[in-house]
């Protein structure tokens, strides 16, 4: 089993990943084992199943040891025995008999009340079906609840360059106060980042001989000591990805990037309360 000290960095993303064409898709996720990355984060709400689908086909053919398998309580969820269900259903279709990490997908959408949730996952993890437990996209005040509710051990959220309300709302720091491990996804926002041509990641790309989204991941590894989750299929992109840790930037450097405000995702109001006013946490990447 994969040891928490040997995650590797930059995670596999499994969003999307059913829109290419299976050999194709199978060859990418071959591809990113073979380099080295050994955390994989999927769930059932991805293309309605199809994704998971696709990865019954591939764990048989890795050594699942060897991988760090984080999956997500989905919000079609919605009594506390569905939780086990829903983990048995994984641990079925993925040719395993644990995952390393379950944890709430979606609370915005998800009915079941996350107290009944976490006691279920909590009880799992006791039963050894489950390592450890996570929370992905979770208000600061359904956080700070499941942290008095028992131990956590992963956290995941949207954090990028440009996004970064999980820092200015204290989330960041209390993982880092209590050691539970802080995985970004979007970090490049689908590509969208680098479209914007910011002044200062051009600038650092150039210095560095990389590029924009070589700045980001190395900022976000080496600077902020965060794992990464990225999607690719793209040989030449996961290369690219995995060279971003491969150089260190000058410390004032990263103290630019550190102090960077993008205004545009900065107005953007969050919904935290699910009250209906401004956008869930987990579409604000896709707002501009
Ligand atoms: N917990 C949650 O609610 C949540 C929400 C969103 C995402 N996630 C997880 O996080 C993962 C990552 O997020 P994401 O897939 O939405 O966004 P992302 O990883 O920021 O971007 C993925 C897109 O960027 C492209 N890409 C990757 N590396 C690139 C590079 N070096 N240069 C140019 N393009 C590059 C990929 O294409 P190629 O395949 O062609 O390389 C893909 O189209 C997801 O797959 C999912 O597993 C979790």
């Amino acid at each position: 089993m994969v040891k928490l000290d040997e995650i590797f960095p930059v995670g596999i993303g499994t969003y999307r990943l059913e829109q290419s064409d299976k050999a194709t898709a199978l060859s990418g996720l071959h591809y990113s084992i073979e380099r080295g990355q050994n955390f994989l984060s999927t769930g059932f709400s991805y293309a309605d199943g199809a994704v998971v689908e696709l990865l019954s086909a591939f764990f048989p053919t890795i050594d699942r040891e060897k991988l760090f398998l984080c999956t997500y309580v989905e919000p079609n969820v919605h009594t506390a025995g569905a939780v086990e269900g829903q983990l048995n259903a994984y641990l079925k279709q993925l040719h395993t008999d644990y995952v390393d990490c379950y944890q709430v997908h979606n609370p915005f959408e998800t009915d079941l009340p996350l107290e009944t949730m976490y006691e279920e996952i909590f009880r799992l993890k006791r039963e050894g079906k489950v390592r450890y437990v996570g929370a992905s996209n979770v208000s600061p005040k359904d956080w700070k609840r499941l942290t008095e509710q028992g131990t956590l051990d992963f956290f995941e959220g949207i954090y990028n360059f440009e996004c970064r309300n999980y820092e200015t709302n204290g989330v960041m720091a209390d993982c880092r106060e209590r050691n539970i491990r802080f995985v970004c996804y979007q970090p490049l926002r689908r590509n969208r980042t680098a479209q914007k041509q910011y002044p200062l990641l051009l600038e650092l790309a150039k210095k560095y001989g990389c590029t924009q989204n070589q700045v980001i991941l190395n900022w976000l590894a080496h600077q902020k000591r965060l794992q990464t989750i990225v999607k690719s299929l793209t040989p030449a992109n996961i290369d690219a990805n995995l060279a971003a840790l491969d150089f260190k930037m000058e410390a004032a450097d990263d103290c630019r990037m550190d102090a960077f405000c993008c205004p545009e995702c900065e107005q953007i109001p969050v919904d935290w309360d699910h009250s209906g006013v401004g956008v869930p946490i987990h579409l604000l990447a896709n707002q501009f």
